[in-house]
């Protein structure tokens, strides 16, 4: 567990505003839609405040159209620690919750990386097509292979939100094989090292762009959200 940060506090509303205007509208047309986050956290933080899964589990439960609904959360992460807290986190939440919720919102935590699980989990489950929510929160990374988001991002009704911080790749990644390597797997190309030739002071916003455009890019059907 750690401090929340302003930037962390900043994230967290707006995954609950922007999930309070999504659910509604998908509880109304769809019986079953799915929530699920590669890096879930322990659920809290230092001081008590509710983690991304907590905050989406309520956003859920409140949500007006939701009876009958089903929902599907599905959470990962890698800490072992993290999720114990994120088992009972999730436990207090649904035993404030009244009346079917918690047997109409099923919660399924795995512990491990997020990748392949996560997808794999997503495909076994035969909802690829389904409404779906996918929060990828890692600590910036990049963690997240372009090529998941463009699996993802093939079923229109799939939304993604996924956190970018430039600064490992603007400050690790010139002299480091390695580091390069996973920039190229979260861009899908190798366009992103231009960033090397640039001056510092524009570094930052340089890649952050670049990695707008390439989630925009036409053959996939990504939803740009960034923080
Ligand atoms: C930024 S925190 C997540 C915070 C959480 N989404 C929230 O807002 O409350 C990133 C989490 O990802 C976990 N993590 C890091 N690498 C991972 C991986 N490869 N697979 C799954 N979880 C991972 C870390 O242990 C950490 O708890």
């Amino acid at each position: 567990m750690w401090e929340r940060d302003p930037h962390t506090a900043a994230k967290h509303n707006l995954l609950q505003q922007y999930l309070k205007a999504w659910a509604p509208i998908l509880m109304s047309r769809h019986d079953v839609i799915s929530y699920a986050e590669g890096f879930a956290g322990a659920g809290v933080y230092k001081r008590g405040e509710p983690g991304s899964p907590v905050i989406a589990y309520e956003v859920f439960a409140d949500a007006p159209h939701r009876l009958p609904k089903r929902m599907r959360v599905t959470l990962v992460e890698e800490d072992a620690r993290r999720v114990k807290e994120l088992q009972h986190q999730m436990e207090l939440v649904r035993s404030r919750q009244t009346d079917s919720i918690p047997q109409r919102m099923t919660v399924d935590i795995r512990h491990g990386d997020f990748h392949p699980a996560l997808p794999q989990k997503l495909r076994n489950t035969g909802a690829l097509g389904k409404p779906r929510f996918v929060l990828l929160d890692s600590f910036g990374g990049p963690d997240i292979p372009f090529s998941l988001l463009q699996e993802l991002g093939h079923h229109p009704r799939t939304e993604v939100m996924v956190t970018f911080e430039p600064a490992f790749l603007t400050r690790f990644a010139e002299n480091h094989d390695g580091h390069r390597q996973l920039g190229d797997a979260a861009f899908g190309s190798q366009q992103w090292q231009a960033v090397f030739q640039q001056l510092s002071p524009h570094k930052f916003t340089s890649l952050r762009e670049q990695y707008r455009a390439t989630l925009r890019q036409p053959a996939s059907h990504t939803r740009c959200t960034s923080k």
